[in-house]
């Protein structure tokens, strides 16, 4: 009886962890996005006129493949031009974010809002971070 019932269960928790995987592999990227992200760079990515670029459709993060994961860690205080127009306000590192975090985030921004700039795998992101400036 009882090893029918743990039998039962834990198909049961196979089933919910399969259905919860494949629901949508850029769950993580898009909660932490909106937590640490948006009030910035907005929900769609567009930013705000002159003030802080995009992510959507951005020829920066684009070219920027994965020193993406130094900006996030680290931030980043040029002057930098995004789609033909320049920025200059910093924007502050964040540390709290994990080297797992952090590619998820990639990962989200790289596809989302029609944006399509690959793929990046951790272990790389791990190396790339242990050299940020
Ligand atoms: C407090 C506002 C703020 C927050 C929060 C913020 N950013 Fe930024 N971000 C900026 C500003 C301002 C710049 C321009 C920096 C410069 O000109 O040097 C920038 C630049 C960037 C760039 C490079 C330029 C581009 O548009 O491609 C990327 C990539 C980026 N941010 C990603 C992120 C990600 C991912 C997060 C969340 C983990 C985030 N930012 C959180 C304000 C913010």
């Amino acid at each position: 009886m009882y090893l029918k019932l743990s039998i039962f269960s834990i198909i049961i928790g196979v089933l919910a962890f399969l259905i919860s995987c494949d629901s949508n592999p850029y769950k993580q990227g898009a909660i932490l996005y909106e937590n640490f992200c948006a009030s910035c760079h907005m929900e769609d990515g567009v930013g705000l006129e002159g003030l802080i670029p995009p992510l959507a459709g951005a020829d920066y993060l684009k070219n920027a493949n994965l020193q993406t994961t130094c900006i996030i860690r680290k931030g980043i205080s040029d002057t930098i031009t995004v789609n033909g127009r320049q920025y200059t306000d910093p924007m502050a590192g964040i540390p709290q974010l994990s080297d797992f975090e952090i590619t998820n985030i990639i990962n989200y921004i790289n596809q989302a809002w029609g944006n399509d700039f690959g793929y990046v795998k951790l272990e790389d992101v791990r190396e790339t971070l242990e050299n940020c400036r």
